[in-house]
């Protein structure tokens, strides 16, 4: 038996989960019962469709940053406060964010807490997060999410199991009262999933056959380092030297762990010295991916779009279940919808943050999806999966190189060949005053309202189009406003402006800016050359310089 106890508490202020769950520095989940409050809110939120949190199986794991021990703790007696009856936690709490989405669906689980706040920076100072995933594997849409801030805006009382602390660093099961704590090896199952999904065999004999082709996988000190090391190095048998940053640091060694061209430089650069044929990292979680070849970055948009095209051919599980249509983010290129009507399948644009993919596969509408953010995924789980992105750009390798000789570079010119290039870049605006943030967006909303947009020609851009957008979600009917002001030139250009939902300090800025080039002699230009442009003209009708103060971005991505 284990006593509950109750113990009075006050409702915090911001308990709101963002575009990926509650993110903030670590010293305020520190705070007395901040934590607890939005673990019980969040148990108690657990929808009845799922079956609530009595009885509940729970899966949980995270990138086991500074203060996951911590937070594990919590759940324990959070959990036995509601009466969930079993706890899947991985090895000392660590599971990548796609092999918790996949335990939760292989093991028919309630629901998943994952303890990570991705790619922001980890450590004492930095920051931690907290999210819930339902029964589908996929992130608490936004009915669950609005219900765990409600309830954390009211809580007055909370129950916490009186356990003793419990060891995470052993496999197996153990009782605490009435609840079951399994440890797990969050590795093994996710690997299994990846053999149903590829043919290891191909991709094992590409390498053996091309001794030549290098490739270095960055683990950013994440909690992918130990599946990287078991796919590259186990699997594939490829030297020690193809991977680097394989152990998960709980500060992540003091780095940023988001893989683009700015945090991921070390990857870059060996790549670049070395001469190297392929790159790729995951962040601190696991969900993103960046993948880079000699003299080649591919742009996640361009990623999703040459994956979904290679699909049926390249890779066993849509060899098998078909490409059912495909989607992407609002900001991301429109690269993708260009591959889904030449294969003449459904496509969608959703919000940004992969919990709006989920309903249409778990309808079986989308097969393949994506967005600008260096996410990637497909239907077998309802997570981005970044090394699932890397072993499907492998996969294709591997299928090209049957018939010549090619690299990330010759795939992506012979993918523009077909396609058209939709030339594609993000700035960000770190860390900038949230209230002046907020009027710059509020003047466009203003002007869009006003209609004062249309038509106006800068720079030789025409605007035919300027919204904020929304979503009907087409499976449960819900509407998601205000995901973005959208500019969409007479030439098809767009430039996208919006603020993040994951930040934890202040407000970041993201724009966004796509053009499209069907014209062979453009394929090769520089990114940014080709874009600067539409840059100017966004920098105009937005006023940033003005409302932030400044005159460069933080990250170009
Ligand atoms: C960012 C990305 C978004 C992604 C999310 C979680 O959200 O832009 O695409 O789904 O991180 O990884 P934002 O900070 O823009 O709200
Ligand atoms: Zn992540």
């Amino acid at each position: 038996m284990v006593n509950i106890l109750t113990v009075s508490t006050q409702p915090f202020e911001g308990q709101k989960p963002g575009t990926s769950g509650l993110r903030k520095r670590v010293k305020v989940f520190q705070q007395e019962n901040y934590t607890e409050n939005f673990i019980q809110a969040m148990l108690e939120a657990i929808p009845q469709a799922d079956g609530g949190p009595k009885n509940a199986t729970i899966v949980v794991g995270g990138d086991g940053r500074y203060y996951s021990d911590e937070v594990l703790q919590v759940i324990v007696k959070a959990s036995l406060g509601q009466g969930v009856s079993k706890l899947i936690v991985g090895l000392n709490g660590i599971v990548s964010t796609p092999a918790a989405s996949n335990i939760i669906r292989q093991r028919k689980a309630t629901g998943g807490i994952l303890l990570t706040a991705s790619h922001n920076p980890g450590g004492p100072d930095y920051d931690f997060g907290i999210k819930y995933n339902c029964s589908n594997g996929g992130p608490a849409p936004e009915s669950v999410t609005d219900k765990i801030y409600e309830i954390s805006k009211t809580i007055k009382e909370l129950k916490l199991g009186d356990a003793p602390k419990i060891d995470f660093s052993k496999l197996g099961t153990q009782q605490v009262g009435d609840l079951t704590i399994e440890v797990i090896d969050g590795v093994n199952d996710y690997v299994d999933l990846m053999k149903t999904i590829f043919d290891f065999d191909a991709i094992k004999e590409f390498f053996n056959n091309n001794k030549d082709f290098k490739m270095l996988f960055d683990g950013m000190n994440g909690v992918t380092g130990p599946y990287g090391r078991r796919l590259f190095v186990e699997e594939f048998g490829l030297d020690d030297s193809s991977v680097m940053r394989c152990v998960p640091l709980p500060d992540f060694g003091g780095a940023h762990p988001d893989p683009n061209l700015t945090y991921a430089h070390d990857l870059v650069e060996t790549v670049d010295k070395k001469g190297l044929d392929f790159g790729a990292a995951s962040d601190g979680d696991g969900d993103r991916n960046m993948i880079i070849g000699k003299k080649a970055f591919v742009t996640p948009s361009d990623s999703v779009a040459i994956i979904a095209h290679y699909a049926k051919d390249a890779i066993p599980y849509f060899k098998k279940h078909g490409v059912n249509g495909l989607a992407r983010s609002m900001p991301t290129s429109q690269a993708i919808d260009l591959v889904a009507q030449k294969m003449n399948v459904e496509y969608f644009e959703v919000p940004t943050g992969w919990k709006f993919f989920g309903n249409l596969m778990d309808a079986g509408r989308c097969s393949i999806c994506g967005e600008e953010s260096f996410g990637t995924g497909s239907d077998h789980i309802r997570e981005k999966d970044g090394l699932w992105a890397v072993l499907a750009w492998l996969s294709i390798l591997a299928h090209v190189n049957k018939e010549k000789p090619a690299g990330v570079q010759d795939i992506l010119q012979a993918h523009y060949q077909i396609y058209g290039r939709n030339f594609f870049s993000r700035y960000d605006y770190e860390e900038v005053d949230g209230k002046t943030a907020e009027d710059m967006v509020n003047r466009l909303r203003h002007q869009i309202e006003k209609k004062e947009l249309i038509d106006k020609t800068i720079n030789g851009f025409t605007i035919a189009k300027a919204d904020d957008f929304e979503y009907l979600d087409p499976i449960d009917g819900s509407v998601s406003k205000k995901q973005g002001v959208r500019i969409i030139f007479k030439d098809g250009s767009r430039i996208i402006i919006r603020l993040s939902g994951t930040g934890s300090q202040g407000a970041t800025v993201r724009l966004y800016v796509e053009k499209y080039s069907n014209d062979a002699k453009e394929y090769t230009h520089e990114t940014q050359t080709a874009l600067k442009p539409l840059i100017d003209v966004a920098l105009e009708l937005s006023e940033l310089e003005k409302y932030t103060g400044r005159k460069e971005p933080t990250v170009i991505t």
